[in-house]
């Protein structure tokens, strides 16, 4: 008998048993799952299935499950985008004041975040984004299940340094006590400086990006941390990264940044580990080349970079920020609620050769 011949006899009675779908379980035997039923149905799950652990529970399978046929007009909801959704949600963006992190921000808000702050390192936030504080101000009352008190959404600037560990851990605890509770990190402050040979890197300015993207981004991170634990209420920790974490950026001196989104990888999964307990989610996203002023120093005085950034991903063309608004909200959100510890790559599939 081959091995797959072998497991499907083995499994056989856990899956029918007197007629019912009973799913199977990989290390126990069949006698020791008592079946769940479900009213509705005929169909019954293992009791050793996890409970959902979602705010909309059921969903899915289970919800139609759960469903009486009795009930099962044209009223059925459709949960899959309230899964998206941050109703009630806070949280802070580092790097918010522009680019990124403030594409980021608004797409939180969009999603139906109660406040995002945005942390970044100048005195006033530009007219970028006071457009985009305004707008989000404008914005409908999010329209799904579970209507929050608080259905308007808040775009916040603050001003610390990620550097400075005290003044961050600081501004968020202010953001704590004024919101009580904390939900979502995003820490996407970060430099990219001017290329220099690897062999005269100087050491200043190899602590410097170190400092911000590194340091400022592990502080961020505690900072929220702190605020979930404080809370109780799990969240959400998204790290920065970089597709120059994975790989090099071919024909560029960049060893500094490179090796700074190479570290926020590693944070990454060891906060991941450290926090998954606590029920905090930790991922990195990972972005190709996007057009923002961080890439502008480079294409906009070296306007050939356009078609050879371009030629470097399958879709042959650079990113817009507008284009991390899902992958974001997703990570944010209880959609993603199994995800931790991963590196998301969002890159036009520049590392796929
Ligand atoms: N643009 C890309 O192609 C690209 C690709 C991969 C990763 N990233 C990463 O995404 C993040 C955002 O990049 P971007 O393209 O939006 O750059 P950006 O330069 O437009 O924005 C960076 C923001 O970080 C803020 N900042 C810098 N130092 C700070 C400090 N010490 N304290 C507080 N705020 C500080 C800046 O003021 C700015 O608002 C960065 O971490 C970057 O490395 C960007």
């Amino acid at each position: 008998m081959n091995v797959v011949k072998a497991l499907r006899t083995a499994r056989a009675p856990s899956h029918f048993m007197r007629g019912r779908i009973v799913l199977p379980l990989a290390s126990s035997s069949a006698q020791s799952t008592r079946p769940r039923l479900f009213a509705s149905s005929s169909v019954s799950r293992s009791e050793r299935e996890p409970q959902s652990v979602s705010r909309l529970a059921p969903i899915g399978v289970e919800a139609a499950l759960q469903t009486t046929k009795d009930s099962s007009d044209n009223s059925t909801p459709r949960k899959i985008f309230s899964e998206f959704a941050l109703p009630d949600r806070v949280g802070i963006v580092s790097g918010g004041g522009r680019g990124l992190g403030l594409e980021m921000a608004m797409a939180l808000c969009e999603a139906g975040a109660r406040a995002i702050y945005c942390l970044d390192i100048h005195d006033k936030p530009t007219e970028e984004w006071q457009a985009v504080r305004d707008y989000v101000g404008r914005l409908k009352p999010l329209e799904q299940d579970t209507p929050s008190q608080n259905p308007a959404s808040r775009l916040e600037y603050v001003k610390v340094n990620v550097t400075d560990q005290n003044a961050v851990w600081k501004a968020v605890n202010e953001i704590g006590d004024r919101e009580g509770r904390m939900d979502v990190c995003i820490a996407a402050a970060g430099v990219l400086k001017p290329e220099k040979d690897v062999l005269e890197y100087p050491a200043e300015e190899f602590k410097e990006v170190m400092s911000i993207n590194v340091n400022g981004v592990l502080y961020t991170a505690q900072a929220a941390g702190q605020q979930m634990r404080r809370f109780g209420n799990k969240g959400s920790i998204i790290l920065i990264a970089s597709m120059s974490g994975s790989i090099t950026n071919h024909g560029h001196a960049w060893i500094a940044y490179n090796t700074s989104k190479s570290a926020v990888l590693q944070m990454t999964r060891s906060m991941a580990c450290e926090l998954g307990g606590e029920g905090i989610r930790v991922n990195s996203l990972s972005p190709g080349h996007i057009y923002t002023k961080m890439t502008a120093q480079y294409l906009d005085s070296q306007p050939h970079l356009f078609s050879k950034w371009s030629s470097l991903n399958p879709l042959g063309r650079l990113g817009r920020a507008d284009e991390m608004r899902g992958v974001v909200v997703w990570l944010a959100s209880d959609a993603s609620t199994y995800c931790t510890g991963s590196d998301i790559l969002v890159s036009g599939g520049h590392h796929a050769w």
